[in-house]
C-alpha cells in the first residue's frame, strides 16, 4: 500500500525520520526506506555543534551535507537539529567566559544556519534544545550558568538574522502532557513572543515508554501551545519497551504511535510527526536505557512492525 509520506501529505502533515550518516552511506535497505516512506528528515547527530564546529572557527559540514543532499534527491525537507544544546557541544565552548560564549553562539548560529539559508531543502531549526529541568526550572547548563536565560532570546534572534525564512523551534522532552515542565515551556514561549523574539514552533520530542503510560492530554497540551500562535511539532517520537519484545508489547506500542499521530492530526497547527529513526537496528534507546529497546516502527531486519501499520492506518484514515 502507499507509503507513509503519501498519506501524510494528503492530510497536510509531514512524516519525518531522524537519519544517521553511517547506515545512510552504507546500507541499501536503510536508504530505500528512508527515501520512500518519509517526507522530512532530521540529522540524528550530524548537525550538532560537535559535528559542525569541533574546533573554534573550523566548520565541517560533510555529515550535514550528506543528509541535506539525500533529502534533496528524494524531495524531502530537512529540519535542522540542533544549534544550542548542553550535550554534544565541544569543551572549548563550555569553557568560555560570558562575552566570548555569547559571541561564539551567535557566530555558530550564523555560520550553520547561513550555510543553508538559500537552500530550499532546509526549512527549520531547533534553535535551543532541552533548556528546562523536569521540575520546570531552567536547566543549570553551562549556557544558563554562564549567560543566564538571555541566551535563549539571543539564539533565536541570531537564527532569524541568518535565515529570515526558516521556521525556528524550541524543543524538549517530557513536555508531551500537561505538567510542570510543559507549563514552564508554555510560559516561556508566551513571554518570548510577547517580546517579539522569533519563536515559530515548539517541538515535543515524545520519547515514550510503554511501561510509563501514554500522556492522555497530549492533544489538549498541543492545542494550548497552538493557541499561542506557534506551530507544534512532534519531533523525536519513539516508544521503547523492556526487552524482549512480545506481541502484547508490540500492540501497546502500536497504540502509542497511533495516539501520537491522531493527536497531531486533530490539531490544525500540528505540522507533522518525526520518528527518531525507523529501524530498531539503529536506535539510541538500548545504549541509554539498560534492558530496553525495540522503540521504532521497523525491526532490526527492516520488517514493518505493528507500530508501522498503526502510523500508516492513522494517516490513511482521513
Ligand atoms: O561519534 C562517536 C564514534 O566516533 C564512536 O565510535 C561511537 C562509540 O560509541 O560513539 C560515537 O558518538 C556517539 C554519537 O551518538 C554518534 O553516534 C555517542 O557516543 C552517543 O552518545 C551519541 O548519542 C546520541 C545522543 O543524542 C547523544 O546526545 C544519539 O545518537 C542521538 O539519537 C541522541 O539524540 C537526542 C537528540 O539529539 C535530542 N533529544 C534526545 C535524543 C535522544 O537522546
Amino acid at each position: 500500500s502507499a507509503p507513509l509520506r503519501q498519506h501524510a501529505a494528503s492530510r497536510g502533515k509531514f512524516i519525518g525520520t531522524a537519519l544517521a550518516t553511517g547506515p545512510l552511506s552504507s546500507e541499501t535497505s536503510y536508504r530505500n526506506i528512508a527515501a520512500t516512506e518519509f517526507s522530512q528528515v532530521t540529522a540524528e547527530n550530524a548537525m550538532k555543534w560537535e559535528s559542525t564546529e569541533p574546533n573554534q572557527g573550523q566548520f565541517t559540514f560533510s555529515g550535514a551535507d550528506a543528509i541535506v543532499d539525500f533529502a534533496a534527491q528524494n524531495g524531502q525537507q530537512v529540519h535542522g537539529h540542533t544549534l544550542v544544546w548542553h550535550n554534544q557541544t565541544p569543551g572549548w565552548v563550555q569553557g568560555l567566559g560570558a562575552g566570548a560564549m555569547r559571541t561564539a553562539m551567535q557566530n555558530h548560529i550564523g555560520q550553520v544556519v547561513g550555510r543553508y539559508a538559500d537552500n530550499p531543502t532546509v526549512v527549520s531549526w531547533d534553535v535551543v534544545n532541552e533548556v528546562f529541568d523536569d521540575n520546570g526550572g531552567m536547566r543549570g547548563s553551562f549556557w544558563y550558568n554562564t549567560l543566564g536565560q538571555s541566551f535563549i532570546a539571543d539564539a533565536f534572534r541570531a537564527a532569524r538574522a541568518a535565515d529570515p525564512d526558516a521556521r525556528l523551534c524550541i524543543n524538549d522532552y517530557n513536555v508531551e502532557g500537561i505538567n510542570a515542565k510543559s507549563t514552564a515551556m508554555y510560559n516561556l514561549v508566551r513571554s518570548l513572543r510577547q517580546q517579539n523574539v522569533p519563536v515559530d514552533c515548539v517541538g515535543f520530542q515524545s520519547h515514550l515508554a510503554i511501561q510509563y503510560g501514554f500522556p492522555s492530554d497530549l492533544q489538549q497540551n498541543l492545542q494550548r501551545f497552538a493557541d499561542l500562535g506557534v506551530q507544534v511539532w512532534i519531533t523525536e517520537v519513539d516508544v521503547r519497551m523492556q526487552m524482549p519484545r512480545d506481541s502484547a508489547k508490540d500492540a501497546t506500542q502500536a497504540t502509542y504511535y497511533r495516539n501520537v499521530v491522531n493527536a497531531c492530526l486533530a490539531v490544525t497547527a500540528c505540522a507533522g510527526v518525526t520518528i527518531w529513526g525507523f529501524t530498531d537496528k539503529y536506535s539510541w534507546v538500548p545504549d541509554t536505557f539498560s534492558g530496553e529497546g525495540a522503540a521504532l516502527i521497523y525491526n532490526e531486519n527492516y520488517q514493518q512492525k505493528p507500530a508501522y501499520t498503526a502510523v500508516h492506518d492513522a494517516l490513511a484514515a482521513g
